[in-house]
């Protein structure tokens, strides 16, 4: 089955065309930049950038997967939860394509293609032909190629095994009991703050550009995490809940206290180091206490977030120790993408899962139960 999915749900522009699970194409349009100006993401503008960027980044996803839109079975579009001016441009244009081929479509959770995205692995390639000729990439700064130098983008569901999954982005921070294949529970989510946004705010407190996360992670991979001692925000609650808002709080006030410390680099690193600290100890152990308590021997990890080295260390550290397998989602599948929308979307077609009619809508504030 070739499936073609778009992901417009935040500041990303994607498209992706999927094929029996492998990734044949993905073009990802970052609007990062764009935003950075304002300090965040601004919903009137990141609608107007998709509606600008969606046809070249579908062109260049059709094309680097070789296929044309009569060889599509289906089509796929992000429903919810996010930016409602947004998700409407993917999702529009997404089942009007669907439409005037006379194919099925499919409308997709964005947070479910997350839980799935840790399935989707690099596998080598045998022998890597050269990417074709530039056309359309004004706006398409990352490629996943199917047969890139890198590899092949292949979801292996044949090693699904039930798991405990960690969602963690600029908007959410979540733990989800994946069950069985497209069976899971919420088990917990963040009472306020998401813990990207966290990274976000206390980055803007120091003045870093946005978005801050990865510039604290590195300057932190210098820094001293034990260096200052932040609050580790709901750690010994026996719940699966989150909260990152009284972290970003304390920073303030440090700031507020130690005036010149923005001045010092190594302060800085240290600083960053510390607060980096007191968000990864918490998801990593509140991750590893959820997986103990359900039972599973997986954790999986997603989101922008999860391109965190030292979450990804730490999580790798946590599970060799307690003995869980681990599987984070390759780098750049963590950030919003469209290959993931593609394969959940391929996965539940081929399960029988009815597709979605076309008078559907957006669901913005979609909760993943
Ligand atoms: O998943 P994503 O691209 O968008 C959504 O929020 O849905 O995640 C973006 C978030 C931002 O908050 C960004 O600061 C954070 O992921 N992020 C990181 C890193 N890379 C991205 N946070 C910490 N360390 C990183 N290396
Ligand atoms: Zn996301």
């Amino acid at each position: 089955m070739t499936v073609l999915a778009l992901e417009t749900s935040c500041d990303e522009t994607s498209a992706a065309v999927v094929r029996d699970g492998r990734v044949l194409s993905s073009a990802v349009s970052s609007q990062i930049k764009l935003h950075a100006e304002y300090g965040g993401v601004v919903p009137e503008l990141a609608a107007r950038e998709h509606l600008r960027n969606l046809i070249p980044v579908v062109q260049t996803a059709l094309r680097d997967a070789d296929v044309t839109p009569e060889q599509l079975d289906a089509v796929a579009a992000t429903q919810g939860p996010g930016l409602p001016m947004a998700l409407l441009v993917g999702f529009k244009a997404a089942q009007a394509v669907a439409f005037s081929l006379r194919k099925p479509f499919m409308g997709i959770n964005h947070h479910e293609a997350h839980l799935y995205s840790p399935w989707i692995s690099q596998q080598p390639a045998p022998l890597a032909p050269s990417l074709s000729p530039p056309g359309g990439e004004r706006v398409v700064e990352d490629r996943v190629r199917g047969e890139n130098a890198g590899g092949i983008f292949f979801a292996d569901f044949t090693a699904f095994q039930p798991n405990v999954s960690l969602i963690v982005s600029g908007g959410h921070t979540m733990l989800v009991l994946v069950e069985s294949e497209l069976k899971h529970r919420v088990l917990g989510s963040t009472v306020d703050d998401a813990a990207g946004e966290c990274f976000d705010k206390t980055g803007k407190l120091m003045g870093l550009p946005y978005p801050a996360g990865p510039e604290i992670d590195r300057l932190a991979e210098q820094g001293n995490p034990k260096a200052f001692d932040f609050p580790r925000p709901l750690l010994n609650d026996p719940g699966d809940d989150f909260s990152f808002s009284g972290l970003k709080t304390s920073v303030r006030y440090f700031l507020r206290d130690h005036p010149g410390i923005l001045d010092d680099t190594q302060r800085v690193r240290d600083l960053c180091a510390s607060i980096q600290a007191a968000i990864v100890e918490v998801l990593v152990k509140k991750t590893i206490r959820a997986a103990k308590r359900n039972h599973v021997r997986c954790v999986t990890a997603s989101g922008g977030v999860t391109c965190n080295r030292a979450l990804r260390r730490e999580l790798a550290r946590a599970c060799e120790r307690e003995g869980f397998e681990l599987r984070l989602a390759e780098k750049s599948l963590c950030t919003d993408n469209a290959a993931m929308i593609g394969i959940l979307a391929e996965r539940k077609l081929v399960q029988q899962i009815p597709a979605s009619t076309f008078d559907e809508e957006i669901k913005p504030g979609w909760v993943l139960a």
